[in-house]
C-alpha cells in the first residue's frame, strides 16, 4: 500500500468512527400527553366524551406529575392543545406549561384554529391558526410556519408537522411541507429523528379501518411514508387526535405510536425513555379522584356511538370490547428496538 493510500485508509476509519460515534444518543427520558382540549367555562362546554369542565383540573394535574419524574429533559404535545382555539384557552394553556421544569414542543391539531362550523354546535369565537403559531413561539414554533424541526438533545432531531385542513377534522400534509421536510432531513442526517403529527398515518388494527374513522388518518399520509424510507433516519411518527391509549405498529421500520388524550377515559399520557438501543415507554393514568375517573368512564361508555367499534354495542358484552380496545393495556408498556445505533 502506498503512503497516500494509507492515509487515506487511515481517515476512512476515522470518520467511520466519528459517523458511528455521532449516532450515539446519551439515555434520554421525555413525555408525550395529548389531546388536552383546554376548555374553560364558556357556553358549550360540557363534560361528555371529553371532559371539557374538568379540562383544566386534568392538564393542571398532568403537569404536576410529570413535574415529579426525575431526570426528565423534555415534553412533547401532538396537538388539540384548546376546545376550539379561544383566545383565553390558549393564553391559560401558556399559563400552566409555564409551570414545567423542563421544555415543551407543541404542534397543531385541528381543534387549534378558528371555529369549526358544524350544525347545532356551539362554538365560541377562535384564533387563527397563525396567531396561535405566535403564542407559542420557542415551543417548536421558530416564526410564522406550522411545522418546524429542532434537536432537543443532541443527536435526536424532532421534527413537528401542521398536518390539519382549515375547517375540516380530518388531515393533509400540504406540498410545501413535504417539500421543506425533505430539505430538513437531508440536513439532518445521522440524527435519531422523531416526527410529530396530530393525525396518524397507518391504521394501529383491522378496527381501525372504518369508513367513518378515515378522518383520523391522513388523506395523502403515503407521501410522509415514502419520505421515511428515503430518510432512515427517521425512526418514530408520534400522533394524537384517536383518543385512545397509546398504540403502536412497526411500518417499514418506523414505529408508529398514537397516543391518548388527557380529557377522554382512559386519561393518560405516555413516558418514554430513549436508550442506546431501545425506546421503552411506560402508560401512566393522570392523578384524578376516583369520582372523576368513574365518569370519565361513565360518559365514555355512554356518548360514544361514534367512537365504538363495529361490534361493541352499548351492552355489557360490546362494553366490555369497547373498553378493553380503548384501554389498550396490553401496550401499556413496551420495548422497541431501534434499527440502529
Ligand atoms: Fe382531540
Ligand atoms: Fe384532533
Amino acid at each position: 500500500m502506498t503512503n497516500s493510500w494509507k492515509v487515506l485508509f487511515i481517515i476512512a476509519i476515522i470518520l467511520s468512527v466519528f459517523l458511528c460515534r455521532s449516532l450515539a444518543i446519551e439515555n434520554v427520558k421525555f413525555v408525550v400527553f395529548s389531546d388536552p382540549h383546554l376548555s374553560l367555562p364558556a357556553e358549550g362546554v360540557i363534560d361528555d366524551f371529553k371532559l371539557g369542565l374538568h379540562s383544566l383540573e386534568l392538564l393542571e394535574n398532568t403537569i404536576k406529575d410529570i413535574n415529579e419524574i426525575p431526570n426528565l429533559k423534555f415534553v412533547l404535545i401532538p396537538g388539540d392543545i384548546t376546545k376550539d382555539g379561544e383566545p383565553w384557552n390558549v393564553d391559560k394553556f401558556v399559563e400552566i406549561l409555564s409551570k414545567l421544569k423542563v421544555p415543551f414542543y407543541v404542534i397543531l391539531g385541528n381543534h387549534d384554529q378558528s371555529i369549526i362550523t358544524q350544525p347545532g354546535k356551539v362554538c365560541q369565537a377562535g384564533l387563527s391558526k397563525s396567531t396561535i403559531i405566535w403564542a407559542l413561539q420557542g415551543h417548536g414554533f421558530n416564526g410564522p410556519h406550522g411545522c418546524w424541526s429542532t434537536d432537543p438533545v443532541p443527536n435526536l432531531h424532532l421534527v413537528g408537522l401542521d398536518t390539519n385542513i382549515i375547517g375540516y377534522w380530518g388531515g393533509r400534509i400540504s406540498e410545501a411541507q413535504l417539500k421543506w421536510l425533505d430539505s430538513d432531513l437531508s440536513i439532518n442526517r445521522n440524527k435519531l429523528t422523531i416526527v410529530m403529527g396530530h393525525h396518524s398515518i397507518v391504521p394501529f388494527s383491522k378496527d381501525e379501518e372504518k369508513d367513518e374513522w378515515a378522518s383520523f388518518y391522513l388523506e395523502n399520509g403515503d407521501k410522509l411514508l415514502q419520505l421515511f424510507v428515503k430518510y432512515p433516519e427517521v425512526a418514530f411518527y408520534f400522533s394524537g387526535h384517536r383518543h385512545i391509549s397509546t398504540r403502536y405498529i412497526e411500518h417499514n421500520g418506523v414505529y408508529h405510536i398514537v397516543h391518548p388524550s388527557i380529557v377522554t377515559y382512559p386519561m393518560r399520557y405516555t413516558v418514554y425513555e430513549l436508550s442506546k438501543h431501545y425506546l421503552d415507554y411506560e402508560v401512566r393514568d393522570v392523578p384524578v379522584s376516583s369520582e372523576l375517573w368513574e365518569m370519565g368512564k361513565e360518559n365514555f361508555l355512554q356518548f360514544g356511538d361514534f367512537w365504538r367499534l363495529k361490534d361493541t354495542p352499548n351492552t355489557p358484552e360490546g362494553n366490555k370490547k369497547y373498553l378493553e380496545y380503548y384501554e389498550s393495556n396490553d401496550t401499556k408498556k413496551a420495548r422497541l428496538p431501534l434499527r440502529f445505533e
